[in-house]
């Protein structure tokens, strides 16, 4: 994770971002500290933090830097040049802990797990927003695993990780509306099950959530019907505040990157 210091709404990259329509920098200092304390404290995840730069105010929006795998990191090329800036301080960063870093080759883009997540053995990529289909040949043969590209198509819903989110085993949350019915049709086939949410969830970014085993971090406020149907899976809900950064089309999920365990003790 990345703390917020240098969070801001800067520019307008997706419709989410108006710069009319600024974040409170305490207040998302505030909502990001109660997430991170959540994660740690009450769930005893381990938490490693990359150090904020001034001018990069997206940076806390970790799952962008890239895609883990093993001791790899697949650096994002992002789409846009105000993102682009993170790429070498991303860089650095893994490098120091030791990862090594592979590039794509630098005509894709590709936004790391922002469009990238796993539905057991297999890669599900979003693509056309921030990504590009053609990555998918590319990101196969460095993780030699199945890559089933889909096609995003409403631009409120511009990265995977804004409509779909896998659940233990092999399940799926996910907004079906985002999606053309070739990519509906894929993620019916390879989840066991998928549990379609409203518009007005999506756009509560309730897909935007971390799972780690049984427990769902989410933004607040879905509807009682959702909260059930998750409950009745097994899952604990849990519900925070994270509506600074909604204002620059993020929640939970966006904030975090995972990494293999091994990696995540801070150092002394
Ligand atoms: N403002 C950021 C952007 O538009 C938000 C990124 C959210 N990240 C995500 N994984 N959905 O790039």
């Amino acid at each position: 994770m990345c703390r917020p210091t240098y969070y801001a709404i800067a520019y307008e990259i997706n419709p989410w971002m108006r710069l009319r329509r600024p974040a409170s920098p305490r207040r998302a200092l505030r909502q990001w500290e109660a997430l991170y304390r959540f994660l740690t404290a009450r769930l005893k995840i381990q938490v490693r933090l990359l150090a904020p730069a001034r001018g990069l105010p997206d940076l806390t929006f970790t799952a962008n830097a890239g895609l883990i795998t093993d001791r790899t990191l697949i650096r994002s090329n992002f789409r846009y040049p105000q993102r682009q800036r993170e790429e070498p301080t991303i860089e650095r960063a893994f490098r120091r802990w030791g990862f090594r870093i592979a590039h794509l080759p630098a005509a894709f883009r590709f936004e790391g797990e922002g469009d990238a997540l796993w539905l057991g053995d297999t890669l599900v990529l979003g693509f056309r927003f921030r990504s590009d289909a053609p990555a998918h040949e590319s990101l196969a043969r460095l993780l030699k695993r199945e890559v089933l590209p889909v096609e995003l198509k409403d631009d409120r819903f511009y990265h995977l990780d804004t409509c779909f989110c896998p659940l233990p085993g092999f399940a799926a949350l996910w907004y079906p509306g985002a999606f053309d019915r070739y990519g509906r049709r894929v993620i019916e086939q390879v989840a066991t099950e998928t549990i379609p949410v409203s518009r007005t969830d999506a756009l509560k970014f309730c897909c935007n959530a971390i799972v780690a085993g049984r427990e769902i971090v989410l933004h607040r406020g879905i509807s009682s019907s959702l909260r059930r149907r998750l409950e009745r899976r097994g899952l604990a809900v849990h519900e925070l505040d994270l509506s600074e950064f909604l204002k620059a089309g993020g929640s939970a999920k966006c904030l975090a990157l995972r990494l293999p365990s091994r990696y995540t003790a801070p150092r002394a």
